[in-house]
């Protein structure tokens, strides 16, 4: 969690879960901003509203089974009606996403959504992209993953953790490589580039995935 006020994520999560409508299968994302679209879809489900949440992290599913959703999986549901989810940054329609580590299960999620729904405060937002891309990787490739990533012209720092001696191992058992490429001039080249490193899980960027983005202010939101 970064940059923003608690109030302006709430109103972008609360804007958000007001797409949620009964009967839908929701795609559950991560961070604090997610988690405020997750306590409203509660307080629904609460008053009445039937919906099934899809998680995208130990996060997300620990707080939805905490505020009473009904929880299902991949396997189980034929499509996502609806995902929100929140973003480290955006410029445009394009995101980096991964602060938390939950960037392959939620672009896995987010993208088989009929509607992706992103939620952020004012601070996410930028001209350009410029943010470390965060790239998880299979523990053994992570030398030639990280020398392949030199040779795109970034920078991988393998993430560490904070509260442990060691690196950051993902709800999938994998390690984190941040990569600064400077400003991103071409979203879509570096997601293709990176997408085609043997080793790589998956990485950060999300280009054209977005339809809408709800921007949290200290009064209200705004959907771009
Ligand atoms: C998780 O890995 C990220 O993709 C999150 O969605 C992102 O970090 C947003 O978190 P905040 O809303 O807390 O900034």
């Amino acid at each position: 969690s970064t940059g923003g006020s608690d109030e302006a994520k709430r109103n972008a999560g609360e804007s958000a879960a007001e797409a949620v409508k009964d009967g839908m299968v929701v795609g559950l994302g991560t961070g604090s901003t997610a988690a405020h679209a997750i306590r409203a879809i509660g307080r629904a489900v609460d008053a009445g509203m039937d919906i099934r949440g899809v998680p995208t992290s130990f996060q997300s599913r620990q707080l939805a089974r905490k505020e009473g959703i009904p929880l299902t999986d991949l396997d189980s549901v034929s499509e996502i009606d609806l995902a929100i989810d929140g973003t480290d940054q955006f410029a445009g329609g394009s995101l980096i996403k991964g602060g938390g580590a939950a960037h392959a299960r939620e672009k896995v999620v987010d993208s088989a959504a009929k509607r992706f729904l992103v939620v952020a405060d004012p601070s996410k937002e930028a001209e350009r992209l410029d943010h470390p891309v965060p790239v998880e990787v299979l523990p053994p490739a992570r030398t030639t993953v990280a020398a392949d990533i030199r040779e795109l012209g970034g920078e991988p720092t393998l993430r560490e953790a904070e509260r442990k001696d060691g690196p950051v191992v993902t709800d999938n058992g994998n390690l984190v490589l941040d990569c600064s490429f400077g400003e991103i001039h071409s979203p879509r080249e570096l997601t293709r580039s990176l997408a085609s490193i043997p080793g790589v899980v998956e990485h950060g960027l999300f280009v054209g995935m977005a339809d809408e983005i709800h921007v949290g202010t200290d009064d209200g939101a705004e959907i771009r």
